[in-house]
């Protein structure tokens, strides 16, 4: 048995819910950008967030309506993911507060910056890895627009280099699940993908 339900009857919350519950875990990219005139810092989390495409680099985020990262990002082009690690939950959170836009979230909540190689929007000095980006596109899609952008440059603490690699138990990386739950990394599993010269069918 299975519970039926179709957006057409739903309304737009709970059904948002519903897609935000079963689509986990998102990982979460801490984006920082810099006002049009370089004068605010500012800082959130968005969790409908991945790889869009990997030649040329671009990632992508979505901001549901239009909020200070999309604006600062189409203004000035450019912006930064930053990984967000299981330490810094409640500063990650704190960044979620709708700060007027003049505040930014890197003095607000108190976020320890440092400069970027190849983008003015700064990094996020205790977050282990950085995605500097330029803005490649955006598009429009009902009350979300998709942010996509070119990683120009990627800068990754060395404390979390296991043999040169990121490694994940090193990075401890934040996932958003349905609601406010959030999770790390639980148990590890490897498993190499098979070749089709060695598939065996029973
Ligand atoms: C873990 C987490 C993930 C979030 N993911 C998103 C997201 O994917 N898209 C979005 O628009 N807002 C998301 N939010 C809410 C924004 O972070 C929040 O609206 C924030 O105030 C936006 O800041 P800004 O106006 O400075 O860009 C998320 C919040 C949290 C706590």
């Amino acid at each position: 048995m299975r519970v039926d339900h179709s957006p057409e009857v739903m309304d737009p919350g709970s059904f948002y819910r519903l897609l935000t519950a079963v689509v986990v875990p998102r990982p979460i990219a801490w984006v920082s950008t810099v006002t049009a005139d370089g004068a605010t810092a500012n800082l959130a989390p968005h969790s409908f967030f991945t790889v869009a495409c990997t030649d040329p680099p671009i990632v992508q985020f979505t901001s549901v309506g239009r909020k200070d990262s999309l604006r600062n990002a189409e203004e000035t082009g450019e912006f930064v993911v930053n990984l967000a690690p299981e330490q810094l939950m409640a500063e990650i959170n704190a960044t979620a507060t709708d700060f007027p836009r003049h505040e930014g979230e890197f003095d607000a909540v108190g976020i320890a910056r440092e400069p970027s190689l190849r983008v003015r929007p700064p990094r996020v000095a205790a977050s282990p890895v950085a995605l500097e980006c330029v803005l490649h596109s955006t598009l429009r899609l009902g009350d979300s627009t998709v942010v996509f952008g070119r990683v120009v440059h990627v800068a990754v603490d060395e404390g979390v280099l296991v043999d040169g690699a990121p490694d994940i138990r090193r990075l401890r990386p934040l996932a958003r699940l349905g609601g406010n739950q959030w999770s790390t990394v639980g148990e590890l599993s490897e498993l190499a993908r098979v070749p089709y010269g060695e598939w065996r069918s029973e």
